[in-house]
């Protein structure tokens, strides 16, 4: 178990936070603040506990220059609204300089601070010692609350707990629960639902979910290249060439496994991938030459419905069907629905999936909904996260 701010002392410290504000944005404006709110209870218990709070995060990819289209001055006026009370934000290319030193030595009990994007900088996922050591002087305690990015060895997540305490704060300590708790203590049936387009990306969460659920539901892009496994022809459907074999070894390693696979049994086929095309629905062995799967059909929406009707626990990664477009989110939204009825703990890894349970209103009917997508797939996988590593244990 890790510690978290709750076992130490912070009241009259410097509290150097990581966030994963690394929320969407459009012209400027931000489009879903869930990964702000989430960092929230942290942020507040800091500030009713009285520390000075510096906080730190990445946005988008800016590969270690100041692009002000990645600056996070949105976030510090979004944090200021959802706090009520003003959130300095000085920013300098350089993210850590004299006047941030001096700005952050002179904070009081309660007040709260924002850096720039600590992308700006090119050392931080390099994970260099020396920008670690910038950031690190800045606070007198190191708390990391980025679940989102948790995965990476940046300096900003990992190279600061070289120099400082370090402790979780509630988001990465609630995200470890769910996630731990459905991998490692599961009320049974567990079943697990992947999707998404790329079967290469998702073998190595496969394979450690095989050892653990009682079923496996396969949908979304990904099934295609099963189908090609199974010897059967996809028209003109995605399909990941290089993992066809990789496709027909799960298949063996869930029989030996004793793990209940399920795949659709029948796809909704377009002969464009265009929400206007021609669509129809037709039986997996049955997929025209011309078409391509778009989304699960009617009978796998059954079949997958049936298998979530008997669980207890259920982890979701990965779209059914290109979702995005009305023509063809049918799938996914049956799904989503299924899981907002069902009685197990529901879990909604981060990326497409959770956006997916959100636009179709049923964020609230979820158990869980992870703020990370690479973080959550990569604690699938059993790997231990770097910026959860580095935290003290209890
Ligand atoms: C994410 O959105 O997955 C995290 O914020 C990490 O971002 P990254 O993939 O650019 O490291």
């Amino acid at each position: 178990m890790k510690k978290t701010v709750r076992d130490v002392e912070v009241r009259g410290k410097r509290a150097l936070v990581r966030c994963d504000f690394n929320v969407p944005m459009q012209d400027g404006k931000i489009t879903d603040d869930i990964r702000i709110t989430s960092a929230l209870p942290t942020i507040k218990y800091l500030i009713d506990h009285g520390a000075k709070v510096i906080l730190m995060s990445h946005m988008g990819r800016p590969k270690g220059e100041a692009k002000m289209e990645y600056t996070l001055k949105p976030v510090a006026e979004r944090l200021e609204e959802l706090l009520g009370q003003a959130v300095s934000f000085i920013s300098v290319p350089e993210v850590v300089n004299q006047q941030i030193v001096d700005a952050a030595g002179a904070l009081k009990e309660g007040q709260v601070m924002l850096l720039e994007n600590v992308r700006f900088r090119k050392e931080e996922t390099k994970n260099e010692a020396g920008f670690a050591k910038e950031l690190a002087q800045l606070g007198e305690i190191f708390v990391n609350d980025a679940f989102g990015t948790a995965h990476r060895a940046h300096c900003s997540t990992a190279g600061v707990a070289d120099y400082l305490p370090a402790v979780s704060g509630f988001l990465i300590e609630k995200e470890v629960k769910f996630l731990g708790d459905a991998l490692e203590n599961p009320q049974r049936p567990f079943v697990a639902i992947m999707g998404g387009a790329k079967v290469g990306d998702k073998i190595p969460v496969i394979e450690n979910l095989l050892k653990k659920v009682d079923t496996l539901i396969i949908g979304g892009g990904m099934s295609y290249t099963f189908f090609k496994a199974m010897g059967l022809e996809i028209g003109t459907s995605i399909l990941d060439e290089d993992s066809i074999g990789l496709a027909g070894e799960l298949i063996k390693k869930a029989e030996s496994a004793g793990v209940k696979l399920v795949l659709p049994v029948d796809v909704v086929c377009a002969k464009e991938f265009d929400n206007n095309s021609e669509k129809k629905v037709c039986d997996r062995e049955n997929i025209p030459s011309d078409m391509m799967g778009m989304d699960i059909g009617p009978k796998s929406v059954q079949l997958i419905s049936d298998e979530l009707a008997k669980a207890k626990t259920v982890v979701w990664n990965g779209p059914a069907g290109v979702f995005e477009m009305p023509n063809f989110a049918e799938g996914t939204k049956k799904i989503a629905e299924a899981l907002a009825n069902s009685q197990a703990t529901t879990i909604i890894g981060g990326g497409d999936s959770a956006a997916a349970v959100e636009q179709f209103g049923f964020a609230d009917k979820m158990t869980h909904i992870s703020t990370g997508g690479g973080a959550s797939l990569e604690f699938l996988e059993g790997k231990a996260l770097p910026g959860i590593a580095v935290l003290e244990e209890k």
